[in-house]
C-alpha cells in the first residue's frame, strides 16, 4: 500500500491532478486515492483559470481538487502563483505600472491563497524564473514592471496573505546541477540573507529517460544546507517512440533512483508525479516523439515505474 508506505517514511507522494476525470472517472479516481497522498492541480490553480477576467474568479476546479483530497484525508500543493504562461490575455496584456500590478497580484494572491489557508500546505509562488537553458532571471511580466526583485516582493506578500504556508521557488532544468542550479541557488542564499521568507525549492524533475541525473540527491542537498525543504514537484521520465519495453522495464529503476534520492535527504517533503497516467500526460503534446512517462498506462494498468517507487519505499 503506497500511501501507507509513503506516510511511514513521513514524505508525500503525490500526483498532479486534471479536474474533469478527476470527476468523472472512477477508474482514475482509484489510481489517485489508492497510489497517493497528496495532489496538484495540474492546470486549474493557474492564473488563467482562476481568474479569467480581473475580479472574476472561477473556484469550480480548485473547490473540485481540494475537496476531493479533503475528502480522503490527502494533501494539497499550490500550483501556482507567479509564472509567465497560462497567464489570463488581461494581465499579459496589461499596461501596469508598478503599484497596478502589486495591486492586482495581492488581490490574486489574497484570493486564492486566502480560500484555501490552512488547507493548502505549501505554494509554488515563483514558477520557472529562470530561462530555460540558461542561468539569466526570465525576463517576464514581473520582472519588467517590477524589476528583478519581484521575487522577494511575491514572496513578501504571499508570507503576508499565508504566514503559515510553506513557500517555494519550483524550477527546471536544475536537478542534476550546472549553471541554472548555480544561479537558483546564489538567488536562494540571498534571499535567505535579506530575510524573505522563502521555505523550500521545488525540483520539476521532468527527465527523459537515460539522462536521470545520478546526483540529484545532492543537488537537492545543496539547497537544504541552506536550511531549505525540497520537494519533487513534477516527475516524468519521458521515453522516445517507438517505446521499447526494455525501456518501460528500465524506468523501474530510474522512478526508484528518483523516490530513494528524496528519502535520503532529510528535509525533502516528497515526490509528486505530473500525471495520472500516460493517457494524461501531457509529454505527447509537449513533447512529440516521447511518451509512455508516468507510472501508469493508458489503461491504468500499473507499470514498472509504480514499482520502482515501491522498491524505494
Ligand atoms: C503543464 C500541464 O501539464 C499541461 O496540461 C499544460 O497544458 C501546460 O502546463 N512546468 C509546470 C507545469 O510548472 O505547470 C506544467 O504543466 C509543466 C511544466
Amino acid at each position: 500500500d503506497l500511501p501507507a508506505l509513503a506516510r511511514a517514511h513521513g514524505v508525500d507522494l503525490g500526483v498532479a491532478v486534471a479536474v474533469e476525470p478527476l470527476l468523472r472517472d472512477g477508474d482514475y479516481q482509484d489510481v489517485v486515492e489508492g497510489h497517493y497522498t497528496s495532489v496538484t492541480a495540474e492546470n486549474t490553480m493557474k492564473w488563467e483559470h482562476v481568474q479569467p477576467e480581473r475580479g472574476v474568479f472561477d473556484w469550480s476546479g480548485p473547490d473540485a481538487v481540494v475537496g476531493f483530497a479533503e475528502d480522503r484525508g490527502m494533501n494539497v500543493r499550490g500550483h501556482t502563483l507567479l509564472w509567465h504562461n497560462q497567464q489570463p490575455e488581461w494581465l499579459s496584456q496589461g499596461e501596469w505600472t508598478s503599484d497596478e500590478l502589486r495591486g492586482v497580484l495581492r488581490e490574486h494572491m489574497e484570493a486564492l491563497m486566502g480560500r484555501y489557508q490552512g488547507r493548502i500546505g505549501a505554494w509554488d509562488v515563483i514558477n520557472e524564473p529562470f530561462e530555460d537553458g540558461g542561468p539569466f532571471l526570465r525576463e517576464n511580466l514581473w520582472y519588467q514592471v517590477l524589476g528583478e526583485d519581484y521575487i522577494a516582493e511575491a514572496l513578501r506578500m504571499a508570507h503576508e496573505v499565508d504566514p503559515q504556508a510553506r513557500l517555494y521557488i519550483n524550477e527546471f532544468n536544475i536537478e542534476g546541477g550546472g549553471a541554472k542550479a548555480d544561479a537558483l541557488y546564489a538567488l536562494a542564499a540571498d534571499l535567505l540573507d535579506r530575510g524573505v521568507p522563502l521555505h523550500g525549492i521545488g525540483f520539476q524533475s521532468h527527465f527523459v529517460h537515460g539522462q536521470v541525473p545520478e546526483n540529484l540527491a545532492e543537488t537537492m542537498t545543496r539547497f537544504t544546507d541552506l536550511g531549505l525543504e525540497v520537494t519533487v514537484t513534477e516527475l516524468d521520465v519521458r521515453i522516445a517512440e517507438p517505446v521499447s519495453e526494455e525501456a518501460v522495464q528500465e524506468q523501474r529503476e530510474e522512478f526508484r533512483h528518483v523516490v530513494a534520492a528524496c528519502l535520503d535527504v532529510p528535509a525533502c517533503q516528497g515526490v509528486t508525479v505530473w500525471g495520472v497516467s500516460d493517457a494524461h500526460s501531457w509529454i505527447p503534446e509537449w513533447f512529440p516523439g516521447y511518451g509512455a512517462a508516468t507510472p501508469f498506462d493508458e489503461d491504468y494498468a500499473p507499470k514498472p515505474a509504480l514499482w520502482g517507487m515501491v522498491d524505494a519505499l
